[in-house]
């Protein structure tokens, strides 16, 4: 048996400390270390894109990363897009996939808020096309994804005119 290793990892802006096997997933430390079951866990071998958290900014699917290699990196996973904010209000992103039905059963959905969140920051005017390829990496069983392009669209128009949502007007 391999030797335990040490990891300090920030997740959300805290540091969640373990001693793991070396081969230890990202995605399950994160799971049964750190205890932030929002990131999910389908194919484990990087196809559904379910597990997408992001390092550094970065979408990466988390299940394709071991946690060894997550020591002193920022890593950032859909409970940390409500930091900051008040009880029971969403980021603009999850608020626009809830209004335009951006998911149904919701198991793909915190991967891809994490693979779609840095479009936000993109202050160039993006085509469908360019949405689409920035979810290719994750799959969908519910929606058909035409309504998963349609909430990054309304949540890009609210942040970019700095338009509140209707549950920020509540
Ligand atoms: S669980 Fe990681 S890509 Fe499917
Ligand atoms: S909402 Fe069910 S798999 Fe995407």
């Amino acid at each position: 048996m391999s030797e335990r290793r040490r990891v300090e990892i920030d997740i959300n802006g805290e540091t969640y400390g373990a001693e793991v096997e070396p081969r230890l997933l990202l995605s399950d430390f994160i799971r049964h270390e750190a205890g932030l079951t929002g990131t999910h866990v389908g194919c484990e071998h990087g196809v559904c894109g379910a597990c997408t958290v992001q390092v550094d900014g970065d979408p990466v699917r988390s299940c394709l990363m071991f946690a060894v290699q997550a020591q002193g990196r920022e890593v950032r996973t859909v409970e940390g897009m409500t930091d900051g904010l008040s009880e029971g209000e969403l980021h603009p992103l999850q608020q626009a996939f809830h209004e335009k039905h951006g998911l149904q059963c919701g198991f793909c959905t915190p991967g891809f808020l994490m693979s779609l969140e840095p479009l936000m920051l993109d202050e160039r005017d993006l085509t469908d096309q360019e949405i689409r390829e920035a979810l290719a990496g994750n799959l969908c069983r519910c929606t058909g994804y035409q309504n998963i392009v349609e909430s990054v669209k309304l949540a890009r128009e609210r942040l970019r005119s700095g338009a509140e949502s209707p549950a920020e007007r509540e």
